[in-house]
């Protein structure tokens, strides 16, 4: 059977959460693969709202859910997130929720430092969560990360953090800051891994045997490929890869689990932070779509920033991820706008270019050239059925697929859980 692997394919934000929670009813197990608790995935059910960062959307209908080893892991984060789920009647235990104990931890030294490079960085600054995403992953692959599996043996920790302490100490110093406390995060550490160690374990193995027995896995992916490591804005991007591929690297399944790819784009373009943004519109239109959108940011409530659909970039998106079909989502918010823009491309020196450029200057460079659409009159919010979808709103949808070269899967019209129309099904192929 299919499994399914759910991406962001612009810069986050697009609706990820909910696409997630409305197919972990069908899937036996949802994993997140990358990142860490800079994710923010709103579920919206009935009258109840989530708001989860680092537990797989999957939690929340009592799915199987296991973060994988792809992810990076704040532990105090974790028991946080878990206390407030658990106070809105989530039920959390050993048997529903799994840690890969191969995942290295987000330490407190790490947030410290994401904060203190960007305070420095001035204009330059990438605008990061602040929660030591970057830090983590670069310990990770300078080899001197502490991992989950490390919390079963701290008292064997000190070659770790003669590692971590050499590495940090020096930069701390560049800062002002005063060296690492050994002895008070060691104490850290102890105080909160019986907490973490329930739930951890080679997970791998336990996905395998799910992967086995035919049944279907959903990866949940965080951020989106606009802010891949390699594919996105570099240097304005996040420090995991958020593309497909990770799903296979950051779970322990090869990579033919990946199953149909479902990008989640949404019907407009909003970014967080800083960056190259083509299609930004400063207007009142901008204005209009973030209110209309409620585009604030679910982790660091910044406001988002907000432009146009960008055709380019999400077909970039789509063939760098290998996107089967995407879920559009927030349709509605398009609902009474009278004209509504697509871009089809750029304009870069004299130029025209049907995508986006790798240098950080042409990025910031281009000029969008736009197609103009009459809007629609009707409404779309809590549609769910293509029949209920005014026939202009039917044409901006096909547009849209015909310029991403990417069929339509699903449309999202509410942040409600069944407001989702279903054109193809991405768990039968
Ligand atoms: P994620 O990070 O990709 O999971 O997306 P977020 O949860 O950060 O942001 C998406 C926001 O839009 C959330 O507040 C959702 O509840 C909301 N949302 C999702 N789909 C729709 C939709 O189709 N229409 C509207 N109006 N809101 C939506
Ligand atoms: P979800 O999963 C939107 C952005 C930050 C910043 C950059 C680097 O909700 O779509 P980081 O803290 O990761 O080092 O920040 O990435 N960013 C997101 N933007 N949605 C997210 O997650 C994001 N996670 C990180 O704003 O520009
Ligand atoms: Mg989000």
């Amino acid at each position: 059977m299919a499994n399914v692997t759910v991406i962001g394919a612009q810069w986050g934000d697009e609706g990820k959460g909910k696409i997630v929670d409305w197919l972990a009813s069908r899937a036996d197990a949802v994993v997140r693969f990358q990142g860490g608790h800079n994710a923010g995935h709103t579920l919206v059910v009935g009258d109840q709202v989530y708001k989860l960062s680092l537990l797989p959307s999957g939690i929340v209908t009592g799915t199987l859910s296991i973060i994988g080893n792809g992810v990076v892991l704040d532990p105090w984060h974790l028991k946080a997130e878990v206390e407030k789920l658990r106070g809105q009647g989530v039920e959390i235990n050993a048997e529903n929720f799994a840690i890969a104990d191969n995942c290295p931890l987000i330490l407190p030294v790490h947030r410290e430092l994401d904060g203190l490079r960007e305070a420095a960085a001035g204009a330059g600054k990438i605008g990061t969560t602040g929660r030591g995403i970057g830090p983590a992953y670069e310990d990770k692959v300078g080899r001197r990360a502490i991992r989950v599996c490390d919390l079963a043996h701290l008292d064997a920790l000190e070659p770790q953090l003669d590692r971590v302490c050499a590495h940090h100490d020096a930069l701390r110093a560049g800062f002002g800051q005063p060296p690492i406390d050994r002895e008070a995060l060691l104490n850290e550490l102890r105080e909160i891994a019986p907490f973490v160690l329930q739930f951890a374990g080679p997970t791998w193995r336990r996905l395998n045997k799910v992967k086995k027995a035919g049944a279907r896995i959903l990866f949940e992916g965080a951020q989106g490929v606009l802010l891949d490591v390699d594919h996105g804005t570099y240097p304005f991007v996040t420090s995991s890869n958020t593309v497909s591929g990770t799903a296979a690297s950051g779970s322990g399944l090869g990579p033919s689990a990946t199953g149909f790819v479902l990008g989640i784009v949404k019907a407009y373009t909003t970014r967080v932070g800083s960056g190259p943004f083509p299609t930004e519109l400063e207007d009142e239109t901008g204005q209009r779509l973030g209110e209309r959108g409620h585009e604030f940011g679910t982790v660091t409530g910044r406001k988002r920033r907000c432009g146009w659909f960008d055709a380019v970039l999400t077909r970039q998106s789509c063939a760098i991820s290998g996107v089967t079909g995407i879920a559009l989502t927030k349709l509605d918010v398009l609902d009474g706008f009278e004209k509504v823009k697509i871009c089809t491309g750029y304009r870069l020196h004299g130029k025209v270019l049907d995508y986006f450029p790798s240098h950080a200057a042409d990025q910031a460079n281009v000029e969008p050239i736009y197609e103009e659409m009459d809007g629609w009159q009707g409404t779309t919010a809590g549609a769910r059925s293509w029949a209920d979808l005014p026939a202009q709103a039917i044409k901006y949808i096909q547009r849209v697929q015909e310029l991403i070269e990417t069929p339509v899967a699903l449309v999202s019209t509410s942040p409600e859980r069944e407001d989702t129309i279903l054109v193809r099904d991405p768990f039968a192929d």
